[in-house]
């Protein structure tokens, strides 16, 4: 008799830690999801032959691109941290002059030809990419800036830009707010005079 009283008092005490170890695990933080940002306006409109995430060379080219080397690496995961494999990535972006490879944008002088300016790059099995590009460089008003699209399953999931902790503190005009921190990247020097930065992506 005293043994049962003994088994229900220990089985009142434990279902309630159960249940509340349970509520924990449910409420484990979530990461937040990567911001969208505006296309933009220089989103490429013409398909070109090379499309692979070597920014710096282009096919049928010799030359290297002109600008700092950016080694730009990072991952996918959801908001569970688990990554995700075979998401494509696009990026478009500026040469070292602010300029897109786009009719719309009238920056004078010629492209360079050695330059991708736009590059896709697909995630492993360890939802990690990479892309061997270069620093952008900034055009007024904006700080420097790297546009992106992110595609599942043929469809477009999120259209954002990546920014550099640098451009903001050299910035008088912009600073960092909660958005834009989960867009931002740190530039560091890496070896050879290069720059790596890394940018994670929750989808
Ligand atoms: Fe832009």
């Amino acid at each position: 008799m005293r043994k049962n009283r003994c088994l229900k008092t220990l089985i009142a005490t434990l279902v309630p830690l159960f249940c509340l170890a349970g509520q924990l695990v449910f409420a484990e933080e979530l990461l937040l999801k990567t911001p969208a940002d505006y296309e933009g306006p220089f989103y490429p409109v013409t398909r070109q032959e090379d499309i692979d995430n070597d920014l710096v060379h282009v096919k049928g080219q010799v030359g290297v691109a002109r600008g700092d080397i950016l080694n730009l690496s990072g991952i996918v995961v959801n908001t569970r941290g688990e990554a995700q494999e075979n998401v494509i990535i696009e990026i478009w972006q500026t040469d070292p002059q602010g300029r897109y490879k786009h009719p719309g944008d009238s920056t004078p002088d010629a492209r360079d030809p050695n330059f991708q300016y736009w590059g896709a790059a697909i995630t492993g099995p360890d939802g990690t990419y990479y892309f061997k590009t270069i620093v952008p460089g900034a055009y007024e008003p904006r700080p420097a800036h790297i546009h992106f699209k992110v595609m599942k399953a043929g469809k477009v999931i999120l259209t954002s830009q990546i920014y550099f902790k640098e451009s903001f503190r050299e910035s008088k005009r912009f600073s960092l707010t909660p958005q834009t921190e989960l867009q931002t990247a740190e530039l560091k020097k890496a070896e050879k005079g290069e720059f790596q930065a890394y940018f994670r992506i929750v989808i």
